[in-house]
């Protein structure tokens, strides 16, 4: 800690007061986003921005120049781009856990090495030495050379891990699907055994590669999916003939089947797991930012070096961007900042993420992990309490699918929520109906879902149509909610690694204007140590003594009608 100055409290800066002003005022003359449209010709042009591949439309924002001028004067005051440096450069900004946040060096060029030495270490260089056998390791598995214990060449890896030992890799492995894979991925996380009953259906021992993903490698749930798969293994080989059931054919059996990622690699050496196939990363990269690490074995395996490695690129291009251009142009901050404008001006609680590419359907679930277990916090980095509300509410859908669910809130309902909607030019499936390109008729919806709810529609408009007088009010939507409209050329692995770098970054803006240690996560804590002492309880009668009354009835409950 001693390192790191206390945050600027944000609520005390002249910066903050003059954005609660500049708010009141915009509010009181009355907020149109058709009438700043009218008013500017230039809107659309100032508040676009390109990024490597992609395109950023920041135009249906509720902002005026003045909005970005202030935001990005409070960005200032609170030193972003000063952190991120020291971010980059390894100081221990993870301050709970005394740590350095080094996820950016995850990508950085070999040629990197030997510039990035922290507490002593060349991380670029150990990130690469790990990277190298991944993609050896990969590429025995993908051509065939790896064998299980019965010589078989492997189709299916199961993945199990949780969090961002999970999340991240579904995601990638999801989004990437339109691009060759040399085997299938399965993952399992939940400790619920319908998971990986569900998932091992159908799956043959001898041609399946496990992959235990865990940073700490003692996680109940993968520690316990994990025991679960190895017994299922085992076994299943044994029926199969595969293997005789002796120790010694087991240990081999493990040693075909498992592999490792993990900081903890003397656990890993316990689970029988050859330390030769373990890949490892390091403290400074937390579980929510780690599918560029090992972490995205599974990635790898299924996809190969190169697409990998176009990943990485997208993420770095983001990072090098967000460094090295100035806040007033830098759209990264300016999407950090624009959400802080919502959250403490506006008092929005939640914030869409809209993918309109079905590709995508697990990006809201990963960002999920990304900005609530990073921002969700009411601690500053020095231990002193919040001094105004953080964090967001993040969650979607892909489009056009949450359309015919809750985008009826979004246009009509009581509260402001913010949308970033992500689509891309191409598509790698292009379809017709009849003369009708059906990937037109997709972005056509991207398309007119932010415009009408940037500008809506009047009561005069409604009239117009024959409504009856009483409906008029029902049918009217009120404009000026705010989108930002992220348009990609096409999904590549580059720019997937883009979105996910800007949003690992919008997070780590927002965490400093908030004063946030963004990067440990003690409120999953609790739980964790409570359930160690709530499961005897479901057996003995000293622990069930011990819960408070509530716990207590649900316990007696599931003793009364267990079957
Ligand atoms: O419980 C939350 C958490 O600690 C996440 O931060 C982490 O991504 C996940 O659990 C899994 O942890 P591990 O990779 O150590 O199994």
């Amino acid at each position: 800690m001693a390192s790191i100055p206390a945050p600027v409290d944000v609520t005390k800066t002249p910066e903050w007061e003059a954005l609660q002003k500049h708010h009141d005022k915009l509010v009181e003359e009355g907020i149109s986003l058709k009438d700043w449209f009218a008013a500017d010709p230039d809107r659309v042009e100032k508040l676009s921005f390109d990024l490597d591949d992609l395109h950023f439309d920041l135009s249906k924002n509720l902002v005026t120049d003045e909005t970005v001028r202030d935001l990005v004067a409070l960005g200032k005051a609170v030193g972003i781009e000063e952190r991120f440096q020291n971010m980059l450069h390894g100081v221990h900004i993870n301050t709970t856990e005394d740590r350095a946040v080094l996820h950016t060096a995850l990508r950085r060029p070999k040629s990197d090495e030997g510039k990035f030495v922290v507490d002593g270490q060349d991380t670029v260089a150990d990130v690469h030495e790990v990277l190298d056998r991944m993609y050896a390791f990969a590429d025995r598995v993908r051509s065939g050379e790896w064998k299980g214990v019965s010589g078989k060449k492997i189709e299916t890896v199961v993945s199990i891990g949780i969090g961002g030992s999970d999340l991240g890799p579904v995601m990638v492995y999801e989004a990437l699907k339109a691009y060759p894979r040399a085997v299938d991925v399965r993952y399992i996380s939940n400790i619920d055994p319908n998971d990986a009953a569900e998932k091992l259906k159908g799956l043959d021992p001898e041609t399946t590669l496990v992959i235990v993903v865990s940073k700490t490698f003692t996680t109940l749930e993968t520690m316990t999916n994990a025991a679960e798969v190895k017994t299922w293994l085992l076994q299943t080989l044994e029926a199969q003939g595969a293997i005789d059931g002796s120790d010694e054919q087991k240990a081999q059996a493990i040693l075909h089947h498992f592999v490792a990622v993990s900081t903890n690699l003397e656990k890993v050496a316990e689970f029988g797991i050859d330390p030769q196939n373990a890949f490892g990363f390091w403290s400074w990269v937390g579980g929510r930012y780690s599918v560029d690490a090992a972490v995205g074995l599974s990635v790898i395996v299924a996809y190969g070096k190169e697409v990998f490695e176009d990943f990485l690129g997208g993420f770095h291009t983001v990072d090098e961007y967000f460094a090295s251009t100035p806040l007033e142009k830098n759209v990264v901050a300016l999407m950090g900042l624009v959400n802080v404008w919502y959250v403490n001006f506006f008092k929005a609680k939640s914030h869409a993420v809209l993918p309109y590419d079905q590709y995508l359907h697990r990006f809201p679930a990963y960002l999920q992990q990304l900005t609530m277990e990073s921002n969700g916090k009411s601690t500053r980095w020095d231990g002193t309490p919040v001094t105004t509300e953080t964090g967001e509410i993040f969650w979607g859908e892909a489009g056009t699918n949450g359309q015919h669910a809750f985008y009826q809130l979004i246009h009509q309902g009581t509260q402001l929520i913010p949308a970033d909607f992500i689509a891309f030019v191409n598509t790698p499936n292009p379809a017709k109906v009849g003369d009708q390109d059906v990937h037109e008729l997709f972005l056509g919806n991207f398309l007119a879902q932010t415009k009408a709810l940037a500008f809506g529609k009047t009561a005069d408009e409604v009239r117009a149509e024959g409504t009856a007088e009483w409906m008029v009010p029902a049918r009217c939507f009120t404009g000026n909610r705010p989108t930002t409209s992220i348009f990609g050329q096409a999904l590549t692995p580059h720019a997937l690694g883009e979105l996910i770098a800007l949003y690992e970054h919008i997070t780590f803006v927002e965490g400093t204007v908030w004063g946030l240690d963004s990067y440990d996560q003690w409120g999953v804590e609790l739980g964790k140590q409570l359930a160690k002492q709530i499961t005897p309880a479901f057996h003995g009668d000293e622990a069930l003594d011990a819960q408070d009354a509530s716990t207590k009835a649900l316990i007696e409950y599931y003793r009364a009608h267990r079957k």
